[in-house]
């Protein structure tokens, strides 16, 4: 396992795996790994010959400078982690790597995509931040496919828009969401959850939950959101949004529609001090028509 700081020494560390014919996987990280992260890792490490983690904190996709001065940094645990999971190289720049002086480029996904739900609570510079390191890091390591979670769900839209309106020669992959045992989506936030907040945490996984039995029981797409909304309720936790959307498009379902296909059911909301997102896909059950 090795530790790289320049896009110069990636390239020359994969420059002759590549010649040789291996496939490189990738996964981006903005470190503080957890399980989720290391299933993304074990998932690459299954699907490439070359395993390259990114480990950055990337400051141009933090709306709150509070929230980019919290979130944890823990390389050395990190590299440990990674190594573990069967990472061969890590890449952890520093930020004038990928932010010199006089950097002015930024990717921007423009439209509903990027500007509703994460993108309306956050401000659209947030996806712009996103779309913009992950574009810099693919081409840094120019993976033949990279690993996403499915936690960060509307980022997975956002990255698969990206990669494909840039014809990026890289997969997208997608790993689901890994989970404490009492439903809470795992998240380098949680560490920061107190005593108290933690069990109100689990408004979230309660309240998706909700969603998807009122949908699999065949209710309106409003009529499903009233019954997780009333779980958040009763936590003591007020929503950003909880929304159900067409999982590829985001548009989201009007209240009276009866979902007849996939939906995507997404919340967010703070419990005490940190923010929190989780979302599922619920398969609606298939009309019991008479024959
Ligand atoms: O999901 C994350 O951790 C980040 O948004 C990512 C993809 C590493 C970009 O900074």
């Amino acid at each position: 396992m090795r530790i790289v700081r320049t896009v110069a020494e990636l390239r020359a560390a994969l420059a002759p795996e590549r010649a040789a014919g291996r496939r490189v996987g990738f996964v981006p990280t903005m470190g503080a790994l957890h399980e989720g992260h290391l299933s993304l890792v074990r998932a690459a490490r299954a699907g490439s010959d070359v395993v390259v983690v990114s480990v950055f904190v990337n400051p141009t996709q933090f709306d709150d400078p509070g929230d980019l001065a919290a979130y944890p940094r823990t390389e050395e645990a990190d590299v440990a982690l990674a190594a573990g999971a069967g990472a061969d190289l890590v890449f952890a720049p520093e930020a004038a790597e990928l932010y010199p002086r006089g950097y002015a480029t930024t990717v921007a996904v423009t439209g509903p995509l990027a500007e509703t739900l994460e993108g309306a609570q956050r401000g659209r510079g947030h996806f712009d931040g996103v779309a913009t390191v992950v574009t810099k890091l693919l081409l840094a390591v120019v993976p033949d496919a990279a690993w996403f979670g499915a936690k960060d769900a509307q980022q997975v839209v956002v990255v698969r828009r990206v990669v494909a309106d840039l014809g990026i020669p890289t997969r997208v992959e997608v790993v689901a969401t890994v989970r404490e045992a009492d439903g809470l989506a795992m998240s380098s936030r949680n560490a920061r959850l107190g005593p108290a907040d933690r069990p109100r945490a689990l408004a979230l996984s309660r309240a998706l939950g909700a969603v998807r039995a009122a949908i699999e029981a065949g209710a309106s797409a409003g009529a499903a959101r009233a019954a997780g909304l009333a779980v958040l309720a009763a936590h003591g936790v007020e929503p950003e949004y909880l929304a159900l959307v067409e999982p590829d498009t985001l548009d989201p379902l009007a209240p009276a529609d009866a979902p007849d296909r996939r939906v995507l059911v997404l919340v967010a909301a703070h419990v005490g001090p940190v923010r929190l997102i989780d979302n599922v896909t619920v398969t609606p059950p298939a009309p019991t028509g008479a024959l």
